[in-house]
């Protein structure tokens, strides 16, 4: 990464991107050359959002002249019938700038098929001999590789296992190592605390750290990137940002999706392991993180687990703060909608959480004693990814006293949609008299930041973003191994604690609405409501 052209205080790789792009008049560091072989490419998740995220990579220049992808899927689909494949899944993405004939004609010309099972030795040999023929073929003059696991995680040991066996990526001691090889393992790494420590084992056992890219796609947002340069690239926060000043923080990430066909991987899953494990813990800590000593990789890394390591035991007072539900039937924007145990692969009994509400302490010495309360559904009310800053009240002695007064500022991190901050606060009505109506004088206003107003559209999908850092080997985006340990070590007992009561009844809430009364209640004992 050219750091030289990057602001001092600049986390994010795509800014620094950014300056070098208009330092260098539009030409960014590019990918180092490589073929990327992606486990699943005839997956969801591949036509989503990897091969809308390759072609855009490719149609700013980013890719090396060098790029090959190599595809590993379980059926018969042909070369031809791949890039058709890759053709319909980019051309119809609303994460690209526009199709450019051309663009695209060079990267199919570069895309190839292996067919294989991923637990099969004789896979791993097929993908050798077609690296060698895409080699031979292209004339390529790199043997760096990057392997791309979009594959359920029941497989992931299976597929790495195989890729030390086979020497398709062998152990490397050193991030310098070339020709490179590096892996890339969706979410969820693990199942649980002791899942997560097998993998990580072996994963550490067969590889570098540095060869090992835990994509949380959360860090790849902009506006979750922004976080730590809002906080440390402004005078004005930071020292309000602690017990003194904040009363409460709340994190939200509530969808209106329900299972899009995934209901077989979310009955195993469940909303706990499947978001708050990963992207709202990562939320929270970058939230509530010390000023790392440096903005990018190890030293941002670092300070995250100290978060996650001061966060109290959820099971510290016995009976965790935390609520669990599941949707029923209802309506969203007037469309009426099934419930979760109607949903396709769901067992109709099924109590596995689509709802999840639960207060957070961290037990250091910036934010002892202040709540963090977390929450994420399906099929809630609307779509809306949030950090809310809730400020203490000020003295109320002059305007208002038992009529109601003012109310605390409140700061809001947007993370989607309409990325962007907000601030509350409370100013003066025009026209209203305070000596003769107290309390009623006082309006609330927002002071609104906006992504799209002040940048344009042009705000990089979190995959393009993450999929540049592999190929170029910046794993400051990436969950290092004892990260990913530390998140599960919090999660691990509650999800223990309600496996446990998984034969009783689950609480409900209806589609469409803002989640169980029992989440209200949650924050009510503490005397807070919800935004
Ligand atoms: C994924 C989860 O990691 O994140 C999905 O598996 C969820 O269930 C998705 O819908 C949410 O991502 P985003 O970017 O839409 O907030």
């Amino acid at each position: 990464m050219t750091a030289s052209v990057a602001p001092k205080l600049d986390v994010s790789p795509s800014a620094v991107r950014a300056a070098a792009a208009k330092a260098t008049g539009g030409h960014a560091q590019r990918a180092d050359p490589c073929t990327m072989v992606i486990f699943g490419a005839g997956g969801d998740l591949a036509k989503r959002k990897l091969f809308p995220a390759i072609y855009e990579l490719a149609h700013q220049k980013l890719l090396a002249d060098d790029f090959a992808l190599i595809g590993l899927v379980r059926d018969d689909t042909t070369d031809d019938a791949f890039r058709k494949e890759m053709r319909d899944a980019v051309s119809g993405s609303d994460e690209i700038h526009g199709f450019d004939e051309a663009v695209f004609g060079w990267l199919e010309s570069r895309a190839f098929v292996t067919k294989g099972d991923i637990d099969d030795a004789a896979t791993y040999e097929a993908i050798k001999k077609e690296l060698a023929d895409v080699h031979e073929a292209l004339q390529l003059k790199n043997n760096n590789v990057l392997f791309y696991l979009a594959v359920p995680p029941s497989v992931f040991r299976s597929a790495l296992t195989h890729l030390a066996d086979s020497g398709l990526m062998p152990h490397s001691t050193s991030a310098d190592d070339r020709p490179w090889t590096r892996v890339v393992i969706e979410k969820p790494f693990g199942h649980s605390l002791a899942t997560a420590r097998e993998l990580n084992e072996l994963v550490l056992a067969r590889f570098g750290e540095h060869q090992v890219y835990r994509i949380d796609h959360y860090l790849g947002k902009e506006s979750v990137q922004n976080i730590l340069v809002f906080r440390f690239a402004n005078a004005l926060f930071e020292p309000l940002w602690n017990r003194q000043y904040i009363s409460q923080i709340q994190v939200t990430a509530a969808e209106t999706v329900g299972m899009e066909g995934r209901g077989k991987y979310y009955e195993e899953a469940g909303v706990v392991r499947d978001m708050f494990q990963n992207h709202l813990l990562q939320l929270l800590t970058l939230a509530a993180m010390e000023p790392p000593i440096a903005a990018a990789g190890d030293a941002v890394r670092d300070e995250k687990v100290k978060v996650l390591r001061s966060i109290r035991p959820l099971l510290a007072e016995g009976n965790p703060a935390a609520v669990r539900a599941q949707y029923t039937a209802g309506s969203i924007d007037g469309k009426n909608v099934i419930g979760y145990r109607q949903e396709p692969s769901v067992d109709p009994r099924s109590v596995t959480p689509t709802y999840a509400a639960l207060r957070v302490f961290i037990d250091n010495w910036r934010w002892q004693g202040v709540p963090f309360y977390l929450r994420s559904g399906k099929r809630l009310a609307k779509r809306c990814t949030e950090i809310a800053f809730q400020f203490r009240t000020p003295p109320d002695l002059m305007f208002g006293g038992d009529t109601g007064g003012v109310r605390p500022n409140v700061l809001v991190i947007r993370i989607q949609p309409n990325d962007g901050i907000a601030l509350r606060f409370e100013v003066k009505t025009p026209g209203a008299a305070y000596e003769l109506e107290p309390g009623l004088e006082i309006s609330r206003v927002d002071m609104d930041f906006s992504y799209a107003e002040a940048f344009g559209e042009d705000i990089p999908p979190a995959y393009e973003t993450l999929l540049l850092d592999c190929l170029v080997g910046d794993q400051t985006l990436f969950t290092r191994s004892d990260e990913v340990d530390m998140q599960w070590s919090v999660i691990d007992p509650l999800l223990d604690y309600w496996q446990r009561r998984a034969d009783r009844q689950i609480p409900t809430y209806e589609a469409g609405t803002w989640g169980p009364k029992e989440a209200d209640e949650l924050v009510a004992r503490d005397g807070h409501v919800w935004r």
